[in-house]
This record gives structure tokens, C-alpha cells and sequence, in this order.
């Protein structure tokens, strides 16, 4: 059944260029794009958004990370999106990503990940209400 999911393309492969490569891997995968755009968030933003991480070590380097620079969250739709987005993104740490994977072919380390998506149906609306208004995801 269609189901939408939740990405982020990280403020590591905005910077290193990666954004068009990366979209067209997703495209290929099989995932329509329906809504994208490019902003910058503050600390507090990146924070609300990974609020469920607050109590780990590697929060606060997490949120200076994540706003650091420019990204692109995006809504993707298909059938089984989120588990779907999950195998095509690749494991948290690049290192121990498959081969094929978005974090294998343009991450460099556990922190700086290159991508992000959401991990459960719940976790998907959130997320897509903290960054995409009603009306753009008609
Ligand atoms: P998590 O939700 O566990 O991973 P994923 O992004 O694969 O769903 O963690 C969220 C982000 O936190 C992760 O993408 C990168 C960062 N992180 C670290 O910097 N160090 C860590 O040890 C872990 C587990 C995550």
C-alpha cells in the first residue's frame, strides 16, 4: 500500500554537492518526491526535531551538525516507503552500510550521515508535520 516517509538530505552531502546524485538514486529506487525544499535550521529547531535523542552523548554534536548549513527535507511516497527508504539509505554507521546504499555511496561517518529517514509510521507524521505545512503535501 502507498505510505509516505520522512528524509533529510544531511548538511555533509549538501555541502560536498551530493544533492542531485542523491535525489536521482531515490528516483530510481522507485520513490516519488512530493514535496522538497531547501532551508537552514537554528539549534533549537534541530533539537525539537531529534528531541527523542536528547538524553544521548552524541546529542549535542548531533545538533550543531544538522544545523550547520543548508539541507533539504522531503516527503517520498511508495508502496512500503518507510521500511523501503530505511534499506535504500543503508545502516547509521557508513561504515557498516550495504553496498549500494545512499550512506555507503555518500557518507563519511556515523555522525555525518548524509541522510536521514523516519524509522516508523508515527515517527513519519511527526516529521513531516515539524518541517512541511498541510498544504504543501497535498
Ligand atoms: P539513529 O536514529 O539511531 O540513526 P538513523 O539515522 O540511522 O535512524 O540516530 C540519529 C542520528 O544520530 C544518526 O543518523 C547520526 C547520529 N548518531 C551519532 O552521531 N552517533 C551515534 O552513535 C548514533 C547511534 C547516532
Amino acid at each position: 500500500m502507498s505510505q509516505r516517509t520522512f528524509s533529510i538530505i544531511k548538511p555533509d552531502a549538501v555541502r560536498k554537492g551530493y544533492t542531485a546524485a542523491i535525489l536521482a538514486e531515490i528516483e530510481k529506487a522507485g520513490f516519488k518526491i512530493v514535496s522538497i525544499k531547501r532551508m537552514s535550521i537554528s539549534k533549537a529547531q534541530a533539537e525539537g526535531f531529534y528531541y527523542v535523542h536528547a538524553e544521548r552523548g552524541f546529542f549535542g554534536e548531533l545538533t550543531d551538525f544538522m544545523s550547520s548549513g543548508p539541507i533539504f527535507p522531503m516527503v517520498l511516497e511508495k508502496d512500503n516507503a518507510i521500511a523501503d527508504f530505511r534499506t535504500l539509505m543503508g545502516a547509521t554507521n557508513p561504515a557498516n552500510a550495504a553496498e549500494g546504499t545512499l550512506r555507503k555511496l555518500f557518507a563519511s561517518s556515523i555522525g555525518e550521515n548524509a541522510v536521514h529517514g523516519s524509522d516508523a509510521e508515527e515517527t513519519a507524521a511527526f516529521e513531516i508535520g515539524y518541517f512541511f505545512a498541510g498544504i504543501e503535501v497535498k
